[in-house]
């Protein structure tokens, strides 16, 4: 049964036989139909350059990603099957023949939503939405989905902007981070916004500062070509751990509506200090490279960017405002580290005046991954007469304990917000501008500099100096408190 709210949405997936789509935007799609959130008459066309039918391309799902999901009705499978097609366009090639097509498949459904996710490199996003435009395919009702990376600094950033917006107006558009539709995240804005606790607290007075993680155990396997060319920076910080940093310090947004939380976040990114000096960036930020990173297997051998490319990547943010002034954001992500977590830590200053020995300040963790909950370290008496003994012991929530629904993937929750129209959880022009202009002056500071990042063994937490940006003011990073 589809949800009386579902409406009919032809969905088209631009690098739709690629790697995302086939592991997490058509699985998704599955969950969303098992769950009666698609139309009956809705339906998914892939294109790709690949010259399949739609019986290869059901085939294709049905052999790479059945075994993804759970297949309990082989009839709503044979009908999730049903809605796939397949549809090959060479964009930016001579031949059209595709786009028309793509116009046989959709024609005389105008009335429909349609939404164009593309999945597929940033420099064809401009192109994609020419040739779209110029075979008459975009309506009224069309969305358009843009993946992660948004160029590869601000100025390749406004270019595609401006490309997609001479097409698309900006509430047509949707620029995914698949973090916002993470389950942590979205339970950090209930977490801040609707107890009431935790605000008067929430600020510099209160507060010592930020830890937010990304730790990854994989390397780059296969993928060397593109990281190469972005490096953790790009991929993680410019996106992910900026985004988790603005819904940890937004003030609270006085509606749940989609302007007014990205008016919010848009203030923090305006409000970060810039690492405009070299020096800045040199002391503020640290780089590593695991050993063995230039031996991944990759279609090209490794080259000087390869050598300069960082696999890790330390930062000590500042949101330079009322609330936050003086408080550090320390963010860090990496690759082949020794455990796969993702958790944003708050440390409160000590207590002002302490009468036993042995404390230690507050921590509230938010993990985000794996084992998504909330965790409160307090302080806590050891059992037992005598002296006084005191151990830090976390106040735990765990989502997977404490509700027993099928948690969906951040993509399933970010489709079926593309599919009813909402951009909440979709960053606006100006956060990704915005964004790209902080990040911007540490890649430039980092090509001045000429130097290369530190080495770091895999399996350990990454390279020296991201223990020594926390150690000189006599901080740790979470997991050695
Ligand atoms: C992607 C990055 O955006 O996020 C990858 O390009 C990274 O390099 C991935 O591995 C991490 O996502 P998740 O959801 O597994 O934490």
């Amino acid at each position: 049964m589809s949800s009386p709210s579902a409406h009919a949405v032809d969905l088209v997936v631009f690098g739709g036989t690629g790697d995302l789509s086939m592991r997490k935007l058509i699985p998704a799609l599955y969950h969303c139909d098992r769950d009666g959130r698609l139309a009956p008459e809705s339906r998914i066309v892939a294109m790709s350059r690949g010259g399949l039918t739609d019986a290869d391309f059901r085939g294709k799902v049905d052999a790479e990603v059945r075994d993804q999901v759970p297949v309990d009705d082989p009839e709503l499978w044979r009908r999730f099957l049903g809605r796939l097609h397949h549809v090959s366009v060479d964009v930016g090639g001579e031949d059209t023949s595709g786009w028309a097509a793509l116009n046989a498949l959709l024609g005389g459904f105008e009335q429909r939503d349609r939404v164009f996710y593309l999945a597929s490199p940033p420099m064809t996003f401009g192109p994609f939405c020419r040739e779209l435009e110029a075979a008459g395919l975009v309506t009224p009702l069309s969305r358009v989905v843009l993946e992660k990376p948004l160029g590869r600094d601000l100025t390749s950033a406004q270019l595609i902007n401006d490309e997609v917006g001479a097409i698309f107006d900006e509430r047509q558009i949707f620029r995914i981070d698949h973090y916002l539709g993470k389950e942590t995240v979205q339970n950090l804005l209930v977490l801040r916004f609707a107890n009431a606790f935790l605000e008067p607290i929430w600020n510099s007075l209160w507060i010592d500062h930020v830890q937010i993680t990304v730790a990854e155990t994989v390397g780059t396997p296969g993928r060397r070509g593109y990281y190469d060319q972005a490096g953790a920076l790009r991929d993680m910080v410019q996106n992910h751990l900026l985004q988790l940093l603005c819904l940890t310090a937004m003030e609270p947004p006085a509606r749940n509506d989609k302007e007014a939380i990205r008016d919010e976040k848009v203030k923090v990114l305006q409000a970060l200090r810039q690492l405009d000096e070299a020096s800045e960036a040199a002391r503020f930020t640290v780089r590593g490279q695991y050993d063995g990173y230039l031996d991944e297997p990759s279609s090209t051998p490794p080259n000087d960017a390869s050598k300069r490319v960082e696999t890790f990547v330390a930062v000590r943010a500042e949101v330079k405002n009322w609330r936050w002034a003086g408080v550090p954001f320390y963010l860090r992500t990496g690759k082949r580290l020794p455990r796969r977590t993702s958790e944003i830590v708050v440390q409160f200053k000590d207590v002002p005046h302490s009468i036993f020995p042995g404390g230690s300040p507050n921590r509230l963790v938010l993990r985000l991954q794996p084992e998504e909950g909330i965790q409160l370290h307090i302080m806590a008496k050891e059992p037992g007469a005598g002296e006084v003994a005191l151990k830090p012991v976390p106040l735990k929530l765990s989502f997977g304990e404490t509700f027993t629904a099928r948690v969906p993937e951040a993509y399933e929750r970010l489709l079926n917000d593309v599919l009813a129209g909402n951009p909440t959880l979709f960053m606006r022009r100006d956060e990704v501008e915005a964004a790209w202009r902080w990040i911007d002056p540490i890649l430039a500071a980092w090509e001045a500099s000429g130097d290369l990042p530190e080495p770091y063994a895999p399996g350990t937490a990454g390279p020296t100096g991201a223990h020594e940006l926390l150690g000189r003011s006599g901080r740790v990073w979470h997991e050695e408190a």
